[in-house]
């Protein structure tokens, strides 16, 4: 196959650390080449060197064996290169249409043929089985919708080189399969892919050559026919990972929180919950298992004070709960570690070390106990211990969050919510866009959790990682539970088919 890009020694450096160093990378013809590699490996700053977002402190890149300049995305464009981040980039306030138009090298002066456009792009559409709804805002469609506009913006500005940084993270299973047969397709007409992905079944699924990288070095590139996963990991991390086995509780303690009878938004199949009951108990991981979608979002915002319940009764620790309010769930040690980490999860532009007290700047030992005078040595020493403990691969811990890499921000999440000793926690998809071994991390800390007498509530559409780590697991459906299951041998088939609503 003949070759498309190189990158050869590519090297980039912020500061003094080495996010890139000496990176080697050649990309054929329509094959889906994957970037494998722990968190913070490097692999988003690798494409985002090529994407001209970064200019490179050292290296070259050749496309079609010709060396190239990429000095800015406008540029990559031109040359062919495409990339759906892994934080999208639409701009929210815009229709999907006027998103795919926005930026395109024909769209100059004043006039723009709208309706000639929306052909245009409903025909590549078409061609691609990309389904999307052109007027609608891009605030008022999913996630998995908002990628398949991203992708769709990429072909129409004419991709030969299509990167895609963690696109299946927060994809449902069949939206994933929607997209493996975009991808099918891209090949299929000679144009080339970069995956990056966590997820070892996908790789192992959808890749020709995978390249490993590790602490911002190559490792490897290998065949994926010549290899598995499990030799993959190993490549990754550097050491043998083994098979986790984790005991199941049969016996809860005392109720955290029970949900007697809770509504809210009942007819809504989606964005509802309908007559839901549930007992999460101390020392326990109750699992809920589902297809994304199915009114998980609303249990775990009832759960954490955000959402009131429209009917029913929640008991948090034996006592009915009356005013429903984020803070007032803190207080009464309610942990939580949100579905959306970028919104709800951390401040971007605040530092690390900021991040990390953020819940605890009232306490004695971080400030007067006003949260006014912050104690500024004791939260840094704080801090420095969290990122030791939890591993939080960073820089300093005065660097600003949004510049850790992906699976780091995670763990200042985690660190934050699991330092308290909460009596509840509250998961949601806990280890989405995590590597392997911080994935595990997350799992043995609510593994610990629960032998501390911590209940656990853990809602998740990685079916796996439920089955996983569950002592019990219960099925929801269009708002309602359909079953509930012991964790121990749980019976796969009658689960799988509860989630799909039979
Ligand atoms: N703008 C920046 N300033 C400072 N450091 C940065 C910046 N961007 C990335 N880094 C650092 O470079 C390293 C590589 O980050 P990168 O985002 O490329 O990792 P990644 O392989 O994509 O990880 P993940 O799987 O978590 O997305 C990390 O240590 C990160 O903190
Ligand atoms: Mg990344």
């Amino acid at each position: 196959m003949e070759e498309l890009l190189r990158m050869e020694h590519i090297t980039k450096q912020f500061g003094s650390v080495y996010a890139n160093r000496d990176i080697n990378l050649d990309v054929r013809r329509g094959e889906v080449h994957t970037l494998l590699g722990e968190n913070g490996a490097g692999k988003s700053t690798l494409m985002n060197v090529l994407f001209g977002l970064y200019q490179p402190t050292a290296g070259k890149i050749y496309l079609n064996g010709e060396s190239v300049k990429i000095a800015s995305p406008a540029e990559a464009v031109k040359k062919g290169i495409g990339m759906v981040h892994q934080h999208f980039m639409l701009v929210e306030a815009m229709t999907v249409l006027e998103n795919i138009i926005l930026g395109d090298r024909r769209t100059t002066g004043l006039f723009i043929d709208k309706d000639a456009r929306r052909k245009e792009i409903l025909e590549l559409a078409e061609r691609y089985g990309l389904d999307v709804e052109l007027d609608k805002p891009v605030t008022e469609i999913a996630v998995g919708a908002q990628q398949r506009v991203e992708i769709l913006k990429a072909l129409y500005r004419g991709a030969e080189l299509l990167v895609l940084d963690e696109p299946t993270a927060a994809l449902t299973d069949i939206e994933t399969e929607g997209l493996f047969a975009i991808i099918e397709k891209l090949k299929s007409e000679n144009k080339s892919v970069i995956f990056i992905s966590h997820k070892m079944r996908e790789v192992m699924k959808i890749s020709d050559r995978v390249t490993v990288l590790r602490a911002g070095q190559t490792v490897c590139t290998l065949d994926c026919r010549g290899t598995d996963s499990c030799q993959l990991a190993n490549l990754m991390i550097g050491r043998d990972l083994a098979p986790s086995r984790y005991e199941k509780i049969e016996k809860p303690g005392a109720p955290v929180m029970e949900l007697t009878h809770v509504s809210f938004h009942k007819s809504s199949k989606h964005n509802g919950l309908n007559d839901v009951s549930l007992t999460v108990g101390r020392g326990e991981i109750v699992g809920i298992a589902g297809v994304d979608g199915n009114g998980q979002s609303q249990l775990a915002q009832i759960v954490t004070g955000v959402l009131t319940p429209e009917e029913g009764v929640v008991d948090l620790k034996g006592s009915t709960v009356a005013r429903f309010t984020p803070n007032g769930f803190i207080l009464e040690n309610v942990s939580h570690i949100p579905e959306d980490r970028n919104k709800m999860g951390l401040i971007g532009n605040m530092s690390v070390q900021d991040n990390l007290v953020l819940k605890s700047t009232e306490e004695a030992r971080f400030s007067d106990g006003h949260g006014l005078h912050l104690k500024k040595k004791a939260i840094h020493d704080y801090a420095l211990g969290m990122q030791e403990k939890y591993d939080i691969r960073c820089e300093s811990v005065d660097q600003e969050c949004r510049n850790l890499s992906g699976g780091n921000q995670q763990k200042v999440i985690l660190a934050r919510e699991l330092e308290g000793d909460p009596d509840l926690l509250v998961a949601v998809h806990p280890t989405r866009g995590l590597d392997i071994g911080a994935t595990r991390y997350v799992h043995d800390s609510m593994i610990d959790a629960r032998a501390h007498g911590c209940g656990v509530l853990l809602i998740s559409a990685d079916f796996d990682e439920v089955l996983e780590v569950s002592d019990r697991i219960i099925v929801m459906f269009e708002g309602q539970i359909m079953g509930v299951y012991s964790g121990k041998n749980p019976p796969i088939e009658e689960i799988g088919l509860a989630m799909a609503g039979k």
